[in-house]
């Protein structure tokens, strides 16, 4: 039989903490048209530590490209129509690997990971001039969240690391360069770059000049070699040098929460999205303008579509723990066997019956930016049961983001009046009306949930030389909402939000 034939088709890999998916979909459209999902393995060597293997996730990749295509195929759509691939990855997780082996020289540091707390406090130590000196330049506060610090940790700790870049043979990459380099050919000529959005995850990039910064690399001491070069988020990289999709090219790269903004269609100042991933992360454009926050949030790259493109700024405001919190009742604690159970426990009692679950597994990062809490669940009596627990987690989500929300409106002056979401949690219809009430605003989702995945794919699509994807608004497909309405009265959810700022503040300072 003869093959569908669609017009030009884009790929787009999305590469998160929890799993990696290749999705394809129509440039015409934005229609999802197949796509593949591989969880990925975390590793917890010690008490803080969060380890993932680089070989698994290029592995990962691979697959799921693979299984797509077969997918395609399956479908009778023509794979030779996919003209360009994107890339929206995990942020900030540090990988460093030996250009000529092609060899990771350690696991990839993700970004949860808590060991450069004392690297964190000595560097704080010794900020030059002012406390602004990270901030001002970055947008970030020095965090272990940031990979800078985990390459400094590499560096002072990893012999094979140490050893590499004195025979100039290290290279230092987010997940997206590692992605992009080894897709490209790895040791036979495999491109070394980033763009703007991962690079000003780093701690190493001044965001106003849009170059790595000499002293901030000088304070951190990481020498300059091994850095990426820096691209735009839609140009060609690179063409893809095996596999089903052999020569075709990579021409987008977003970090995973500006590839959600773009695909959300936030293309306007003021406009802002929330993704409920492993972490939980509400993005606001700001513009061409850099807005530094009064209230805890970040400053970063929002997007840059195009080498001669402007770039867009955007507020975020970061949650470390949302999904992980699922995979953790799940593979921890054991008490639901798949994280779509999460929805059928909390649906059982609908309360939480004042249990509060703060799960600052991480520390808690936005707005309070403080890595001495941790986990606890309060509230509990000899009622208490998994359901509640469950119930708990999910406002947990809720109420983190409502924190967020509360410092973006005050940053920003004009209260959002509804909040644009997805992610993967977002199919659980529980969480987004808990979402609804403890905000008291409508809570908007697309129909097609996949927004990281389309933003990447647009990014790639649209880049020059590419040329089948235009980021005009009038040739975007209408896309259809889901709306939910908040259900219990404003006096009700102020009471829920202001226990759970109490159960936040006995969650801190456990860690000395
Ligand atoms: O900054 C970390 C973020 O990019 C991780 O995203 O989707 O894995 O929660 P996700």
């Amino acid at each position: 039989t003869k093959k569908a034939d669609l017009g030009p088709l884009v790929g787009a890999v999305d590469q998160g903490t929890s799993s990696t998916r290749f999705l394809v979909f129509n440039s015409k459209t934005a229609e999802l048209l197949s796509h593949h999902q591989v969880e990925i393995k975390q590793e917890f060597p010690r008490e803080g530590w969060v380890e993932q293997d680089p070989k698994e996730i290029l592995q990962s990749v691979y697959e799921c490209i693979e299984k797509t295509c077969e997918k395609l195929g399956q479908l009778n759509i023509d794979i030779s129509n996919i003209k360009a691939i994107g890339v929206s990855n995990q942020r900030e997780t540090t990988v460093v690997w030996d250009k000529l082996t092609g060899e990771p020289l350690y696991n990839a540091v993700v970004w949860l990971d808590l060991r450069t707390q004392s690297t964190v406090e000595n560097l704080s130590k010794r900020i030059p001039g002012n406390n602004n000196f990270v901030k001002s330049k970055t947008g970030l506060p020095l965090s272990t969240y940031f990979s800078a610090v985990k390459l400094r940790w590499l560096l002072d700790n990893v012999r094979k690391v140490q050893k590499a870049v004195e025979e100039n043979r290290a290279l230092f990459g987010t997940i997206d360069s590692w992605l992009i380099w080894s897709l490209t050919g790895g040791v036979n000529g495999g491109v070394h770059c980033t763009d703007v959005t991962n690079a000003s995850r780093t701690m190493l990039f001044n965001i106003h000049s849009l170059e790595w910064d000499k002293e901030l690399c000088e304070f951190f001491g990481i020498p300059m070699e091994i850095l990426p070069n820096v691209r735009s988020s839609s140009e060609i990289y690179g063409l893809m040098k095996a596999g089903a999709l052999e020569g075709v090219p990579i021409s987008g790269c977003l970090g995973d929460q500006s590839a959600a903004l773009v695909g959300q269609m936030c293309f306007q100042d003021g406009q802002a999205k929330n993704t409920y991933g492993t972490g939980c992360f509400l993005l606001c454009n700001t513009g061409h303008k850099c807005v530094f926050s009064e209230h805890g949030l970040l400053t970063t790259v929002a997007y840059k579509l195009g080498r001669d493109k402007p770039v867009y700024y955007a507020l975020e405001g970061s949650v470390a723990i949302a999904g992980a919190v699922i995979r953790w009742l799940r593979d921890n604690l054991g008490i639901i066997k798949t994280s779509e159970e999460i929805e059928k426990l909390a649906k059982e009692v609908g309360t939480s019956y004042g249990c509060y679950f703060v799960p600052a597994f991480s520390g808690l990062y936005a707005p309070y930016w403080e890595p001495s809490a941790r986990g606890i669940i309060c509230g509990l009596t000899q009622f208490t049961n998994k359901c509640h627990i469950a119930f708990a987690a999910l406002e947990a989500v809720c109420f983190q983001t409502r924190e967020i929300l509360d410092a973006m409106n005050r940053d920003c002056g004009i209260p959002l009046s509804h909040l644009q979401v997805d992610g993967g949690m977002t199919s659980n219809k529980i969480l987004m009306q808990l979402q609804a009430d403890i905000l008291y605003i409508p809570v908007v989702k697309p129909s097609m949930p996949e927004t990281t995945a389309l933003g990447a794919a647009m990014a790639a699509g649209a880049a020059e030389g590419v040329g089948v994807w235009s980021l005009e608004p009038e040739d975007l497909s209408a896309v259809t909402m889901e709306r939910f309405e908040p259900q219990i009265n404003a006096e009700e959810s102020e009471i829920r939000y202001s226990t759970w700022k109490k159960a936040v503040m006995k969650s801190m300072g456990w860690v000395t």
